[in-house]
């Protein structure tokens, strides 16, 4: 039974303080995570990524070909993807980092070649990957950026996930009185609820996230910190999308 797990970036850093972690709510998720089996990690970039696709200009459709852009943001991502590896290996997981700019790009179309072979065989052999938010080659753009929600949801239908959780800096999906919503199981039903994505935030919303869990197969889940354990013990917390 496989499960994959988004870490948001605005959890496991301080959105506000650049490259900064979020000492404590690593911690919550790497110790939710310890003893866990068939599980793929994926986390965002938070204040690690998002400044510096800002301040280069890429965005998920708007491409660059200067080398050093690239390598400012993707050496940042690798910052903090080491530091989620290093937290799981501590807490004794067989955490292994998988960096999407070697091993992912996008065809003319937009269309995600994701390592769909490289994720299942380290699956199989007992690891835990640990995926993140990029910037990748794209056909004819030079280099864009891959969502950690775009590879979510290119990982869970690939490998057949059986539950797919989104840890967010909020409870769940808000209603709009601040409720959270229990259950969405269409978009038009929640549009009006969603807000558009903050300045910084390149690769969208809470809109995006949604219309793209409802895509899935896989039950989703959008919930925060505190319904990690809830959610990898096969629990409901925050919003169920499915
Ligand atoms: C963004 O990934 C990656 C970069 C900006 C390089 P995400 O879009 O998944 O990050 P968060 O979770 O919103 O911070």
């Amino acid at each position: 039974m496989t499960t994959v797990l988004k870490l948001g970036g605005s959890v496991i850093t301080e959105k506000d303080r650049t490259e900064t972690v979020d000492v404590a709510n690593l911690g919550a998720a790497v110790e939710a995570l310890a003893g866990r089996e068939d599980v793929v990690v994926i986390h965002g970039g938070g204040s690690f990524g998002h400044h510096h696709a800002a301040e280069h200009g890429v965005s998920t459709t708007e491409g660059t070909h200067d080398d050093e852009a690239v390598r400012a943001i993707h050496e940042a991502m690798k910052r903090l993807n080491a530091a989620v590896v290093e937290g799981l290996s501590g807490e004794g997981t067989p955490a292994l980092p998988v960096h999407p700019l070697s091993v992912a790009s996008r065809d003319a179309n937009g269309r995600l070649d994701a390592p769909t072979a490289h994720v299942e065989t380290m699956l199989a052999e007992g690891f835990v990957p640990v995926l993140h938010g990029d910037v990748i080659a794209h056909d004819e753009k030079g280099a864009t950026i891959l969502s950690g929600d775009e590879l979510v949801v290119a990982l869970a239908s690939a490998l057949d996930a059986d539950r797919v959780g989104v840890c967010s800096a909020v409870p769940g999906v808000y209603d709009e009185s601040g409720e959270v919503i229990s259950h969405i199981d269409s978009f038009e039903a929640v549009a009006d609820a969603l807000g558009g994505s903050d300045e910084t935030d390149v690769t969208g919303g809470m809109a995006g996230k949604v219309r793209q869990l409802l895509e899935l197969d896989a039950e989703a889940y959008v919930f925060g910190i505190d319904g990690l354990d809830a959610f990898l013990d096969g629990r409901q917390p925050g919003t169920r999308i499915d």
